[in-house]
């Protein structure tokens, strides 16, 4: 997730993969899967190279989760946003925080997350599995809690994949990301027992199909605008609902080269765009389309005006 990167984060994350590239000579160089006009920001850095790294050596899959490259990407969520999300699963009466501390938030161990002590819960809690368990209320609220196919576009590790397995309702899911990526989520899923059923694959891989759900938290908003329009024909307009946390459409740095928020709505008409919250970077939002009703918008969430 790239929220929160300024220029400052992005110099240092530079640096940081030289001299990560010079430490690891015997590292197949940066790992690049697509030609680099089509790479996301995240197939730029050494991230793929790590997870290899993850792949093979035991060790250093037991601790994947505070991998300092992997949490300038995917487990980026810090203590005192953690706290925010536990907050808005509070105040909400959907049942949902009840079952995640019996269940994902307690068995939470593969690949060591940083955990944090809340106070009035005994038992220390990871931010991004918090992050995970909102964003699975969200589309409780939006939606309901049964979907029987699933697209979700950069999966990360499978940790949303995870918690929308146990806490909702979802026939299978289909994931897309990176091949190498897609090796880490079957490592990872396959240390659980699903209520549903996944299939990792990449975009390339699949022709157009019907969907009951997308989703993507920070991955569509950050690929480059030319796949991400073969994502929206092949997937974004064959699915009849969907929830995208966005980090690039709407100005700021990340903009540059993606579909801007317009051409967006110009290819999904009914798409809504809903404030951030907690807002993790000024420029993000949420959009969303195939809810019920625009009561269940303006009850529940804030509308972003264009
Ligand atoms: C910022 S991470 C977000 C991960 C996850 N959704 C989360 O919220 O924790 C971006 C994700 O997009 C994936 N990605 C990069 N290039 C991609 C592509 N061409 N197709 C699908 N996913 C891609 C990355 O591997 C990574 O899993």
């Amino acid at each position: 997730m790239r929220e929160k990167l300024g220029i400052f984060n992005k110099l240092k994350n530079f640096i940081k993969s030289k001299f990560f590239i010079l430490k690891n000579k015997n590292l197949k160089k940066q790992t690049k899967i697509y030609n680099k006009k089509y790479s996301s920001y995240s197939e730029n850095l050494v991230y793929v190279s790590e997870i290899e790294n993850f792949l093979e050596k035991p060790k250093m899959f037991y601790n994947f989760k505070r991998n300092s490259f992997y949490r300038d990407v995917v487990e980026t969520v810090q203590q005192k946003e953690g706290h925010e999300y536990l907050k808005i699963l509070e105040s909400r009466n959907d049942g949902f925080l009840k079952k995640g501390l019996e269940t994902v938030l307690i068995s939470d161990i593969v690949g060591n997350p940083f955990k944090y002590f809340y106070k009035g819960y005994p038992n220390p809690l990871s931010p991004t599995t918090l992050r995970y368990l909102k964003v699975a209320s969200d589309l409780n609220i939006l939606f309901g809690n049964k979907f029987h196919n699933v697209a979700e576009i950069g999966a990360g590790y499978g940790g949303q994949t995870l918690i929308n397995d146990q806490i909702l309702e979802i026939y299978c899911s289909k994931l897309f990301d990176l091949p190498t990526v897609n090796q880490l989520i079957e490592k990872y899923l396959n240390y659980f027992l699903l209520k549903g059923s996944y299939k990792t694959t990449t975009i390339n891989n699949e022709p157009p199909s019907n969907y009951d759900l997308v989703i993507s938290n920070y991955a569509f908003s950050e690929l480059p605008k030319d796949l991400q329009i073969v994502y929206v024909d092949k997937v974004l307009k064959k699915s009849k609902r969907g929830y995208l946390t966005m980090n690039s459409g709407m100005g700021g740095l990340f903009s540059d080269g993606k579909l801007s928020a317009i051409e967006l709505k110009s290819q999904l008409p009914k798409i809504k765009f809903l404030e951030e919250y907690p807002l993790t970077y000024k420029y993000n939002y949420i959009a969303v389309w195939g809810f019920e009703d625009n009561n269940i918008i303006e009850k529940n969430f804030k509308e972003k005006i264009l």
